[in-house]
């Protein structure tokens, strides 16, 4: 059988995390790149040894040898880029915050069903061993009944104001950026939506929120404690605790290789490490459905995106934080 062909548009530091995971899997090749300059796209491909180096997304989309496309720009452009792509036909992995808000991402669901073709976000946490693992053990009953998770996604970056994580015209703040982790675990763990929410942040001198606290509650009463930060460092832990013990995922959650479950007493440490660079189990996920002829993931389906970008949509409305890009 031949392999999947991927496509990457957005030679960024992303991008290069995700070309690396391709080359640990098997049944996929990295035919093409998708650059705004020439030159970037040559650098990139030489890197990676892609064969299609194209000047523009557009080329990039039109490419006839690529069958699905991972969108690596910033936050702002996702919706552009991945209907673009899918319009021309391709499968789409969507970086995450998938979209800037729910309706920009209702758009794009709308495009992949008009146009019938795949379309996933690229919450690569999801398709780890150590989160299936986490989420086996939920399910199992190893800490009874789950009731409370606490987890924190918050880092300290450099004061650069027209960075990606800082600047409004990109999608900056901590609650898109990493936030959407948070929210992408509680959503796992305990369903959606949650029935109340509570949230506040310091929006910096950027316009952008550098760091936030949200607490949400669920209809049994259950919690979610998180904390988000673009200039703050934290110890990027996960604890979920429920009524019979309780389990650490340990740093960083999001990529997590190590859970110490704590129950009937006893500690016991479990080790779940990925393989790879652990980018390539989500792009594994997207070729098993191209496969299957799925349109979407069981794993991280459009409607729980859409579900998170919702909840984000009302915990930025608490701040009243908007983006520019949302006004079109
Ligand atoms: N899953 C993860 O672990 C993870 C980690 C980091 C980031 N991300 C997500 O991936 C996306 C990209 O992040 P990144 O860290 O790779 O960013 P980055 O290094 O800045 O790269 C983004 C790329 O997007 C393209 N781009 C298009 N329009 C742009 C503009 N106006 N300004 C800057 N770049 C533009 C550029 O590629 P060309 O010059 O080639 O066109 C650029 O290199 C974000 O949405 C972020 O949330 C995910």
């Amino acid at each position: 059988m031949e392999p999947v062909k991927w496509g990457i548009i957005g030679a960024g530091a992303i991008a290069g995390s995700f070309a690396e995971g391709l080359s640990f899997v098997r049944d996929a090749e990295l035919v093409a790149v998708g650059s705004r300059a020439q030159d970037t796209a040559d650098k990139f491909g030489e890197q990676w040894d892609i064969p299609h180096r194209h000047d523009s997304y557009e080329k990039l989309a039109r490419d006839p040898d690529v069958d699905v496309v991972y969108v690596a720009t910033p936050n702002t452009f996702h919706r552009d880029n991945s209907i673009l792509c899918m319009k021309a036909g391709k499968a789409v992995l969507c970086e995450k915050p998938f979209a800037m808000n729910a309706r920009q991402a209702e758009q794009m669901v709308a495009c992949a069903r008009q146009e019938g073709v795949f379309l996933m976000e690229a919450m690569w946490m999801r398709f780890l061993p150590a989160i299936a693992k986490l989420c086996d053990l939920v399910e199992e009953g190893a800490i009874g009944e789950l009731r409370m998770v606490k987890a924190d996604f918050c880092f300290r970056i450099g004061w650069e104001p027209q960075s990606r994580w800082l600047s409004p015209e990109l999608g900056g703040g901590g609650l898109l950026d990493v936030g959407c982790y948070l929210l992408s675990l509680t959503s796992l763990l305990l369903g959606e939506p949650p029935d109340d929410v509570a949230s506040l942040a310091h929006i910096g001198e950027t316009g952008v929120d550098e760091q936030a606290a949200m607490v949400l509650r669920y209809p049994e009463g259950q919690l979610a404690l998180l904390t988000c930060a673009v200039r703050a460092n934290t110890p990027h832990e996960a604890v979920l605790v429920g009524t019979e013990g309780r389990i650490r995922v340990h740093h960083p959650f999001w990529h997590p290789s190590t859970l110490t479950l704590s129950a009937g007493g006893k500690e016991e440490i479990i080790e779940a490490p990925y393989e790879g660079n652990g980018y390539n189990y989500e792009a594994e996920e997207v070729i098993r459905c191209l496969r299957a002829s799925e349109k979407e993931s069981e794993t991280m389906p459009l409607e729980e995106s859409l579900a998170i970008l919702r909840l984000m949509d009302r915990i930025r409305a608490q701040w009243g934080l908007t983006y520019p890009s949302e006004h079109d």
